[in-house]
Protein backbone atom coordinates (compact mmCIF):
# COMPACT_ATOMS: atom_id res chain seq x y z
CA UNK A 1 0.00 0.00 0.00
CA UNK A 2 1.17 3.49 -0.71
CA UNK A 3 0.94 5.16 2.45
CA UNK A 4 2.60 1.89 4.63
CA UNK A 5 5.88 2.79 6.42
CA UNK A 6 8.56 -0.15 4.93
CA UNK A 7 11.31 -1.41 7.55
CA UNK A 8 14.07 0.83 5.77
CA UNK A 9 12.22 4.33 5.85
CA UNK A 10 11.69 3.67 9.69
CA UNK A 11 16.04 3.18 9.60
CA UNK A 12 16.44 6.08 7.46
CA UNK A 13 14.39 7.94 10.19
CA UNK A 14 16.47 6.25 12.84
CA UNK A 15 19.81 7.37 11.58
CA UNK A 16 18.21 11.10 10.44
CA UNK A 17 19.33 12.54 13.91
CA UNK A 18 22.65 11.15 14.18
CA UNK A 19 23.44 12.74 10.10
CA UNK A 20 22.28 15.77 11.48
CA UNK A 21 24.61 15.56 14.19
CA UNK A 22 27.69 15.00 12.00
CA UNK A 23 26.37 17.83 9.91
CA UNK A 24 26.67 20.19 12.76
CA UNK A 25 30.14 18.48 13.77
CA UNK A 26 31.26 19.51 10.05
CA UNK A 27 30.46 22.95 10.81
CA UNK A 28 31.90 23.15 13.58
CA UNK A 29 34.95 21.46 12.44
CA UNK A 30 35.57 24.11 9.52
CA UNK A 31 35.70 26.85 12.08
CA UNK A 32 39.13 27.80 12.76
CA UNK A 33 38.43 28.23 16.48
CA UNK A 34 36.87 24.67 16.67
CA UNK A 35 40.06 23.06 16.39
CA UNK A 36 42.35 23.85 18.90
CA UNK A 37 39.66 24.08 21.77
CA UNK A 38 38.55 20.67 20.61
CA UNK A 39 42.21 19.38 20.97
CA UNK A 40 42.51 20.92 24.31
CA UNK A 41 39.57 19.10 25.39
CA UNK A 42 40.43 15.82 24.29
CA UNK A 43 42.51 12.97 25.72
CA UNK A 44 45.87 11.41 24.01
CA UNK A 45 46.04 10.46 20.79
CA UNK A 46 48.76 9.12 19.11
CA UNK A 47 49.57 8.02 15.12
CA UNK A 48 52.21 5.28 14.50
CA UNK A 49 52.99 2.48 11.89
CA UNK A 50 49.93 -0.21 12.09
CA UNK A 51 50.57 -3.74 12.96
CA UNK A 52 48.77 -6.38 11.13
CA UNK A 53 45.60 -6.57 12.80
CA UNK A 54 45.33 -3.00 12.61
CA UNK A 55 46.13 -3.31 8.94
CA UNK A 56 43.32 -6.09 8.58
CA UNK A 57 40.73 -4.08 10.75
CA UNK A 58 41.20 -0.84 8.33
CA UNK A 59 40.69 -3.17 5.38
CA UNK A 60 37.36 -5.04 6.63
CA UNK A 61 35.76 -2.49 8.63
CA UNK A 62 36.31 0.48 6.32
CA UNK A 63 36.23 -0.99 2.79
CA UNK A 64 34.42 2.06 1.17
CA UNK A 65 37.52 4.18 2.06
CA UNK A 66 39.53 1.85 -0.09
CA UNK A 67 42.76 0.61 0.71
CA UNK A 68 46.16 1.28 -1.04
CA UNK A 69 46.70 -2.47 -1.76
CA UNK A 70 50.05 -3.22 -2.30
CA UNK A 71 50.33 -3.91 -6.63
CA UNK A 72 53.37 -5.32 -8.61
CA UNK A 73 54.53 -2.07 -8.66
CA UNK A 74 54.25 -0.65 -5.07
CA UNK A 75 55.16 -1.44 -1.72
CA UNK A 76 52.33 -0.35 0.89
CA UNK A 77 52.63 0.74 4.46
CA UNK A 78 49.87 1.50 6.37
CA UNK A 79 49.54 4.29 9.34
CA UNK A 80 47.24 4.70 11.98
CA UNK A 81 45.78 7.28 14.29
CA UNK A 82 44.80 5.74 17.98
CA UNK A 83 42.02 7.55 20.41
CA UNK A 84 42.93 5.28 23.39
CA UNK A 85 43.19 1.81 21.90
CA UNK A 86 40.59 2.39 18.86
CA UNK A 87 41.76 2.82 15.39
CA UNK A 88 40.00 6.06 14.27
CA UNK A 89 42.10 7.32 11.44
CA UNK A 90 44.86 6.27 8.70
CA UNK A 91 46.66 6.72 6.09
CA UNK A 92 48.84 4.67 3.24
CA UNK A 93 53.06 5.57 1.86
CA UNK A 94 53.33 4.24 -1.15
CA UNK A 95 56.51 3.60 -2.77
CA UNK A 96 56.07 3.26 -6.63
CA UNK A 97 58.25 2.30 -9.43
CA UNK A 98 59.87 4.64 -11.95
CA UNK A 99 57.62 3.01 -14.57
CA UNK A 100 54.28 3.86 -12.84
CA UNK A 101 52.16 6.44 -13.08
CA UNK A 102 53.39 7.96 -9.92
CA UNK A 103 56.86 7.03 -8.99
CA UNK A 104 58.41 7.29 -5.67
CA UNK A 105 57.22 7.95 -2.63
CA UNK A 106 53.28 8.75 -2.69
CA UNK A 107 50.78 9.31 0.52
CA UNK A 108 48.10 7.05 -1.43
CA UNK A 109 45.03 7.96 0.76
CA UNK A 110 44.02 10.03 4.36
CA UNK A 111 41.01 9.32 6.27
CA UNK A 112 39.72 10.51 9.63
CA UNK A 113 36.77 8.93 11.07
CA UNK A 114 34.37 11.92 11.40
CA UNK A 115 33.71 12.45 15.19
CA UNK A 116 37.42 12.39 15.38
CA UNK A 117 38.51 15.55 12.70
CA UNK A 118 39.91 18.39 13.92
CA UNK A 119 41.92 17.21 16.46
CA UNK A 120 44.89 16.92 14.89
CA UNK A 121 44.95 13.64 14.09
CA UNK A 122 45.49 14.10 10.26
CA UNK A 123 48.56 16.01 11.39
CA UNK A 124 50.33 13.32 13.73
CA UNK A 125 49.76 10.71 10.50
CA UNK A 126 51.22 12.90 8.48
CA UNK A 127 54.42 13.41 10.49
CA UNK A 128 55.16 9.77 10.98
CA UNK A 129 54.78 8.74 7.65
CA UNK A 130 57.02 12.13 6.46
CA UNK A 131 59.46 10.61 9.37
CA UNK A 132 59.53 7.31 7.64
CA UNK A 133 60.11 8.31 4.19
CA UNK A 134 62.71 10.69 4.75
CA UNK A 135 64.48 7.79 7.02
CA UNK A 136 64.14 5.57 4.11
CA UNK A 137 66.00 8.56 1.76
CA UNK A 138 63.24 9.72 -0.09
CA UNK A 139 63.71 13.20 -2.15
CA UNK A 140 59.77 14.18 -2.10
CA UNK A 141 56.54 12.65 -1.16
CA UNK A 142 53.88 13.31 -3.42
CA UNK A 143 50.03 13.40 -3.62
CA UNK A 144 46.87 13.47 -5.14
CA UNK A 145 43.84 15.43 -4.11
CA UNK A 146 40.62 17.28 -5.23
CA UNK A 147 40.52 20.87 -6.01
CA UNK A 148 37.64 21.01 -3.94
CA UNK A 149 38.90 19.39 -0.82
CA UNK A 150 39.67 22.32 0.87
CA UNK A 151 40.78 20.75 4.36
CA UNK A 152 42.52 18.40 2.74
CA UNK A 153 44.68 20.93 0.96
CA UNK A 154 44.82 23.10 4.11
CA UNK A 155 46.27 19.96 5.77
CA UNK A 156 48.87 19.63 2.62
CA UNK A 157 49.86 22.80 2.61
CA UNK A 158 50.22 23.04 6.75
CA UNK A 159 52.60 19.98 6.02
CA UNK A 160 54.88 22.26 3.56
CA UNK A 161 53.46 20.88 0.36
CA UNK A 162 52.59 22.98 -2.86
CA UNK A 163 50.96 22.32 -6.04
CA UNK A 164 53.26 20.60 -8.55
CA UNK A 165 52.78 22.68 -11.43
CA UNK A 166 55.31 21.28 -13.78
CA UNK A 167 54.09 19.64 -17.40
CA UNK A 168 54.09 15.31 -16.49
CA UNK A 169 51.70 16.55 -13.69
CA UNK A 170 49.98 18.83 -14.96
CA UNK A 171 49.59 16.89 -18.00
CA UNK A 172 48.76 14.24 -16.35
CA UNK A 173 46.24 16.03 -14.47
CA UNK A 174 44.11 17.16 -17.33
CA UNK A 175 43.90 13.77 -18.52
CA UNK A 176 42.09 12.56 -15.00
CA UNK A 177 39.83 15.71 -15.72
CA UNK A 178 38.63 14.81 -19.23
CA UNK A 179 37.95 10.86 -18.31
CA UNK A 180 36.30 11.19 -14.62
CA UNK A 181 35.21 14.88 -14.32
CA UNK A 182 37.22 16.08 -11.33
CA UNK A 183 39.51 18.60 -10.91
CA UNK A 184 42.69 17.10 -9.16
CA UNK A 185 45.96 18.41 -8.17
CA UNK A 186 49.14 17.13 -7.48
CA UNK A 187 51.16 18.22 -4.55
CA UNK A 188 54.66 17.88 -3.51
CA UNK A 189 57.00 18.11 -0.36
CA UNK A 190 60.61 17.95 -1.00
CA UNK A 191 62.33 15.90 1.77
CA UNK A 192 66.21 16.85 1.03
CA UNK A 193 68.27 19.22 -1.46
C1 LIG B 1 41.19 15.81 5.46
C2 LIG B 1 41.18 15.09 6.80
C3 LIG B 1 42.08 13.84 6.68
C4 LIG B 1 41.73 16.03 7.90
O1 LIG B 1 41.83 15.28 9.10
P1 LIG B 1 41.82 15.97 10.56
O2 LIG B 1 42.34 14.98 11.53
O3 LIG B 1 40.49 16.54 10.82
O4 LIG B 1 42.87 17.15 10.37
P2 LIG B 1 43.71 17.86 11.54
O5 LIG B 1 42.85 18.01 12.75
O6 LIG B 1 45.01 17.16 11.71
O7 LIG B 1 43.95 19.31 10.94
C5 LIG B 1 45.20 19.69 10.39
C6 LIG B 1 44.99 20.89 9.47
O8 LIG B 1 44.14 20.52 8.36
C7 LIG B 1 43.31 21.65 8.00
N1 LIG B 1 41.90 21.32 8.27
C8 LIG B 1 41.43 20.23 8.94
N2 LIG B 1 40.08 20.21 8.94
C9 LIG B 1 39.69 21.31 8.26
C10 LIG B 1 38.41 21.83 7.89
N3 LIG B 1 37.27 21.19 8.22
N4 LIG B 1 38.37 22.96 7.16
C11 LIG B 1 39.51 23.60 6.80
N5 LIG B 1 40.77 23.16 7.10
C12 LIG B 1 40.84 22.02 7.83
C13 LIG B 1 43.76 22.80 8.88
O9 LIG B 1 44.84 23.44 8.21
C14 LIG B 1 44.28 22.05 10.11
O10 LIG B 1 45.22 22.81 10.85
P3 LIG B 1 44.71 23.86 11.99
O11 LIG B 1 43.64 23.17 12.75
O12 LIG B 1 45.95 24.10 12.79
O13 LIG B 1 44.18 25.05 11.27
C15 LIG B 1 39.72 14.68 7.23
O14 LIG B 1 38.89 15.79 7.08
C16 LIG B 1 39.15 13.52 6.43
O15 LIG B 1 39.34 12.35 6.77
N6 LIG B 1 38.41 13.82 5.34
C17 LIG B 1 37.79 12.76 4.51
C18 LIG B 1 38.82 12.00 3.70
C19 LIG B 1 39.63 12.93 2.80
O16 LIG B 1 39.11 13.85 2.20
N7 LIG B 1 40.94 12.60 2.69
C20 LIG B 1 41.84 13.32 1.82
C21 LIG B 1 42.00 12.58 0.53
S1 LIG B 1 43.17 13.36 -0.55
Amino acid sequence: MGGRLRRGDLTALARLPRARAYGVLARLQRRRWYRPLARRLTGPLDAREATMAEDREVRERWPREGHAASGPHSQVTTYVALAGERVVGWCYLQRNDEDTVFPGYVLAGIYVRARHRGLGLARQLMHVLIDCAAHEGALDVLLVVDEANMAAINLYASMGFTVAVDPPWTTRMEEVQRRYGVRRVVMRMPLRG
